[in-house]
């Protein structure tokens, strides 16, 4: 099987990042790192991909200003130059416009820190505390217009303990978020090639 070539665009942290690179040192992993692009400059998570020996992009979108779109021609530009085939989301913080959604759909996944449809957006954790319920989750979706809309590729739960807090339940459901994602990618690379073929 051909592997496709895998851009992670990166906000931060990077652990879901480091996850995938770790599955994709496999050569029989469906997907090849061929670059890491981050919108924060200081972003830790470049040091540890250019120390894994991955190309590196940082494109810094204050530089843009309100400009959003010019920021994206800018990351479309890295992303082509490295001949990026599916793009992984791994807690990118800046929301996409219409034209490069629509540029990538069908060839952009992102991870979210909750059980999709519920809580869209920030503060995952706090609400599904909140809301009294008892359990928790990532999902790995396409990425379409909308934020955290799209069609739902793979989830997984994890129950809320009493005395749970928005940080606890964050950090025991990290490791669940790392082995959810290379299997969720491998799944939408498996799509993606049945769909080109
Ligand atoms: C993760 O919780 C991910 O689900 C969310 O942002 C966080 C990123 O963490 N989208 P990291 O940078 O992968 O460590």
């Amino acid at each position: 099987m051909k592997r496709l070539k895998l851009a992670i665009l990166i906000s931060g942290r990077g652990s879901n990042m480091e996850a995938l690179l770790r599955a994709a040192e496999d050569p029989a992993y469906p997907a090849q790192p061929v670059l890491v692009a981050s919108n924060r400059p200081d972003a830790k998570g470049l040091e540890t991909a250019a120390s894994a020996g991955i190309a590196t992009a940082s494109v810094d979108h204050k530089i843009y200003g309100k400009d959003r779109e010019a920021f994206e021609r800018a990351l479309d530009t890295e992303l082509e130059k490295a001949g990026t085939e599916i793009i992984a989301l791994a807690g990118f913080m800046r929301v996409l416009t219409p034209w490069f959604v629509g540029k990538w759909q069908g060839r952009m996944v992102n991870i979210h820190p909750s059980l999709l449809p519920k809580y869209k957006g920030l503060h995952t954790h706090q609400r599904a505390l909140d809301a009294g319920d008892t359990e928790a989750g990532a999902t790995v979706h396409w990425v379409s217009p909308g934020v955290d809309d799209g069609e739902i590729i793979q989830q997984a739960r994890l129950p809320i303990l009493p005395g749970d807090t928005a940080d606890s339940l964050a950090a025991r459901l990290l490791p669940v978020e790392h082995k959810l994602y290379p299997e969720a990618l491998a799944k939408a690379c498996a799509t993606l090639q049945a769909s080109n073929s």
